[in-house]
């Protein structure tokens, strides 16, 4: 059974797919324990800045029939206090640990890098994407020319994988990838969430403090596919965006994906989600007789 669920995503061999998506659960040692034994095949952590940052007010989150939006503005404990956190968490999680590192400049996302992989993470995602907090995310990675600039960076102050995770509100995912893979990525992670907003009609004004947030959850799964899709020919991707269940996995490696985020569903459905799509994803590939690894891209009728 671990033989049909392993794969390999930018270096990186995974027991089965399932990846925890960056953002989701706090960077609590015992909490990411409990992702491991929960049944994840690699974890993610919340996006590290090189200072604390206390985020914003609440509320942060709306949660709709169809996903959440949410605006967190990137609260962390900076890198100096996660480094402690992470040196607990390295030495009682086998798994593999990205490290999501952000920053308001190229050098300060290379600088949280740099720390990350001394400390002990098995590989960066640069997030170069997240669409709500000024100078940060999508305004430093959003364009091909800015996120060359930012993976160029990065890439020389470390020497282990490299992940970007790429912003879906563009009008050629596949330039951005390319820009990254230029600039030294190993991999991709596809996507974040599209900039959205929620409006109370009884009280008449926005619901997050932030106003804006990001719309995550089952309804951009069909652009996380066809982001994979139009990514996988250039590069490894985790693909992320809307995963609940087992047949969106299936769906999400048969674009092409070599691994598969989960992220909104842990925050409503817990992390029993983990092992949910796993025994529905070796039902499916025992009655398909094939490995996650000759499902990946099976279904792009190329
Ligand atoms: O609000 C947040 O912390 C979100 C970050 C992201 O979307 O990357």
């Amino acid at each position: 059974m671990e033989a049909l669920l392993e794969t390999e995503v930018a270096g990186l061999k995974l027991r089965n797919p399932l990846v925890l998506a960056s953002g989701i659960l706090g960077n609590n040692p015992s909490l990411l324990k409990r992702v491991e034994q929960a049944g994840a095949g690699a974890l993610t952590t919340k996006t590290i800045l090189p200072e604390p940052t206390r985020g914003y007010d609440n509320p942060v989150v709306v949660e709709l029939p169809f996903g959440l939006i949410n605006a967190m503005g990137l609260p962390n404990p900076g890198i100096k206090e996660f480094e402690r956190e992470l040196a607990e968490a390295r030495s009682e999680i086998s798994i593999p640990i990205i490290g999501s590192a952000g920053g308001g400049t190229p050098e300060e996302v290379a600088y949280v890098a740099g720390r990350l992989q001394d400390a002990g993470v098995d590989a960066v995602e640069i997030n170069a994407s997240c669409p709500h907090v000024k100078g940060h995310g999508l305004e430093i990675g959003g364009t091909p020319d800015s996120l060359e600039e930012l993976v160029a960076v990065v890439r020389r102050s470390i020497r282990i994988p490299l992940l970007v995770k790429l912003t879906p509100m563009t009008s050629d995912i596949r330039s951005l990838g390319e820009a990254a893979v230029r600039a030294g990525a190993d991999g991709l992670t596809a996507i974040n969430t599209l900039r959205a907003m929620y409006i109370d009609v009884d009280a008449m004004v926005p619901v997050l403090s932030n106003k804006v947030g990001g719309l995550s959850g089952p309804a951009i799964r069909p652009v996380a596919v066809r982001s994979v899709y139009e990514l996988a020919p250039i590069s490894d991707v985790i693909g992320t965006g809307g995963v609940e269940s087992w047949r969106d996995a299936a769906e999400m490696l048969l674009a092409g994906a070599k691994a598969v985020g989960v992220g909104t569903a842990i925050m409503t459905r817990g992390l029993e989600v983990f092992g949910e799509i796993l025994n529905g994803l070796s039902n499916y590939l025992e009655r398909k007789n094939l490995s996650v690894r000759e499902l990946i891209g099976r279904g792009r009728d190329t």
